[in-house]
């Protein structure tokens, strides 16, 4: 079968890039990484797509007088590449409702926070301010709202006591890592269908888009009060 021919937009160190580098070299792989766009000359990114031997360039949005001009230099060169499906992996711009609705369920982007909460920048700062005992990463299709629409992909971790926005950021990241080459793997595979404003995932086992992992040795929070186990849904302690 015809590998699914992917462009990725970035605009920073570019890892999330890498996890879908490593994920296309296996050699069962569904997908091919068609492009690498980054708006910045200077994203470590740019250097992954280099040395990975990835068709690539630069698109930087401070060479056009508008936002719809920078967006159709995107598109024009996504799709003289042969581009079926475009990964927003770290890329920092907004982009309008036009170039959103052209590429309508064929772009996907990770967010670092469990959508619907803490859209936007500085998430893992606001989840600590916030409180929760869970925080993670979706992979969603987007829509013109910034970071909303259909979610693909989900990863919960487990917000610790003594979490800076730092120690939050990496334990996420590491999660962003898996969660998108698999909604690649998943759309690539066919199995993704979006019905209302909704993802169904296809024959797959129950769990089968949700990363829910146990903190490692070194991640575990205090020891519970009382005598039986505690029950955290992140794993027994
Ligand atoms: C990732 O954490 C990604 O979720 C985030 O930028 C980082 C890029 O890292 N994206 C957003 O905040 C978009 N709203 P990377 O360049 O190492 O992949």
């Amino acid at each position: 079968m015809a590998r699914l021919k992917v462009g990725v937009l970035i605009s920073g160190s570019g890892t999330n890039l890498q996890a879908l580098i490593d994920n296309c070299a296996r050699a069962d792989a569904e997908s091919e990484i068609a492009l690498v766009l980054s708006n910045r000359a200077d994203a470590y990114g740019v250097t992954r797509a280099e040395r990975g031997g990835l068709p690539h360039g630069v698109i930087d949005h401070r060479g056009y007088d508008s936002r719809a001009a920078f967006e159709q230099a995107l598109s024009e060169t996504l799709e003289s590449s042969g581009v079926e499906l475009v990964c927003l992996a770290g890329f920092m711009r907004v982009l309008t409702a036009e170039f959103v609705e052209h590429w309508r369920d064929r772009l996907i982007n990770i967010h670092p926070s469990l959508l619907p909460a803490f859209k936007g920048l500085n998430t893992h700062a606001r989840a600590i301010e916030a409180g929760v005992r869970f925080a993670g990463c979706t992979v969603h299709f987007v829509r013109p709202e910034v970071d909303n629409g259909p979610i693909i992909v989900q990863a919960a971790v487990p917000v610790l006591d003594d979490d800076t926005a730092g120690t939050l950021a990496a334990r996420v990241l590491r999660e962003e890592h898996r969660c998108l080459p698999l909604a690649v793997r998943l759309i690539a595979q066919g199995r993704v269908s979006v019905v209302g404003e909704r993802c169904v995932i296809d024959a797959v086992a129950p769990g089968g888009a949700l990363i829910n992992p146990t903190p490692g040795p070194q991640e575990k929070g205090p020891e519970p009060c009382g005598s039986g186990p505690l029950v955290t849904g992140v794993g027994r302690r």
